[in-house]
């Protein structure tokens, strides 16, 4: 969902307001970070689907081989008929297996593109023609309310793709418990999480041999370059993946090479040799860390599938009600 700001900007050529703030707030800032979500123009989306192919980039097609064998088993146990309800929904690339499962007569899938959403909604209405899809334009990170038209079907919310990892855990938490809130007691949820496992295999996934996850996250700096004006010598900068084993997370950094100096929007900036720009994180998650994480967000585990080496986890959890403690 575009801002009236960036409305307005995009219709005069200016650039998005809040795509200024957050990359300037990281160049006068000493700890520098950049949000992920500014990895996502044209460029970033595509690359970030060449990710999803590479050899060394096991989520993806771990995940979606999780979702072909077991969905009929996660309808078993949640029951046939819900309405799921995606958040982040994306190109829907996933849910064609969870829905062919569930013979639901609802889709509601979450996006704050609201362009992408609607394409991809149409995609999906094509190839499912008993189903009615109700695109919801928002952001998922806060409470929502649902199309009146699934008020009385039960729910199964659907986030894949370890999307969760992304955040850290007081805004991962945040999440659950809006979901909670948007869904209603008594719904499930249907998570990927990727699991905690060597840095042999979790490193090389965000740094590939043929550098396509390098070329995603130093086209962020083309990026600034081009919309905001900005001088930085892109080829002075490497990327980066590192495992950080206290927050058990793979981090992404951009990491200037030596000594420089550019500008954004006119004001001038430098950088020292070795310092880093944050620009991602992957949180992994053991079996109970996982399960605690979705409990202190309101959701009990019932059941989990993993891959035969346990790389990936779809986990299925229910809204039970709060019980007073004994
Ligand atoms: N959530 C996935 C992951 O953390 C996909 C992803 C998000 C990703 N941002 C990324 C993959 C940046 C590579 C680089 O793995």
């Amino acid at each position: 969902m575009k801002t009236p700001e960036a409305q307005s900007a995009a219709a005069t050529g200016d650039p998005d307001p809040a795509f200024r703030a957050d990359v300037l707030a990281c160049f006068r800032d000493s700890r520098r970070a950049i949000p992920a979500r500014w990895f996502y123009d044209k460029t970033g989306s595509e690359l970030f689907e060449a990710i999803t192919d590479l050899p060394e980039y096991y989520p993806t097609r771990t995940e979606t081989g999780l979702l072909k064998r077991y969905c009929g088993e996660v309808t078993e146990m949640g029951g046939r008929g819900r309405a799921v309800v995606e958040f982040g929904s994306g190109s829907s690339v996933k849910t064609p297996h969870l829905l062919r499962a569930v013979q639901g007569q609802h889709y509601v899938p979450i996006d704050i593109s609201g362009d992408f959403l609607r394409e991809s909604a149409a995609a999906l209405a094509a190839d499912f023609p008993g189903l009615a899809v109700h695109p919801l334009e928002g952001d998922f990170m806060r409470p929502l309310q649902l199309p009146d038209a699934v008020a009385g079907t039960p729910k199964l919310g659907f986030f894949p793709g370890s999307t969760i990892g992304n955040m850290v855990a007081r805004t991962s938490l945040d999440l659950l418990r809006s979901m909670r809130e948007t869904l209603g007691v008594g719904s499930l949820l249907l998570i990927g999480m990727d699991r905690i496992k060597s840095p042999d295999i979790l490193v090389p996934a965000y740094d590939d041999a043929q550098g396509v996850t390098a070329r995603f996250n130093l086209n962020l700096l083309h990026r600034i370059n081009r919309e905001l004006d900005a001088t930085i010598p892109v080829e002075r900068f490497r990327h980066v993946a590192r495992w950080n084993d206290n927050y058990a997370r793979i981090e992404m950094h951009l990491e200037a090479l030596e000594d420089i100096d550019f500008t954004v929007l006119g004001e001038r900036f430098s950088m020292a040799k070795s310092e880093t720009i944050h620009t991602e994180n992957s949180h992994k998650y053991g079996p109970r860390d996982a399960r605690l994480l979705l409990r202190a967000g309101g959701w009990t585990t019932l059941h989990e599938w993993t891959d035969p080496d346990d790389w990936f986890a779809l986990i299925l959890a229910e809204a039970k009600p709060f019980q007073t403690a004994p």
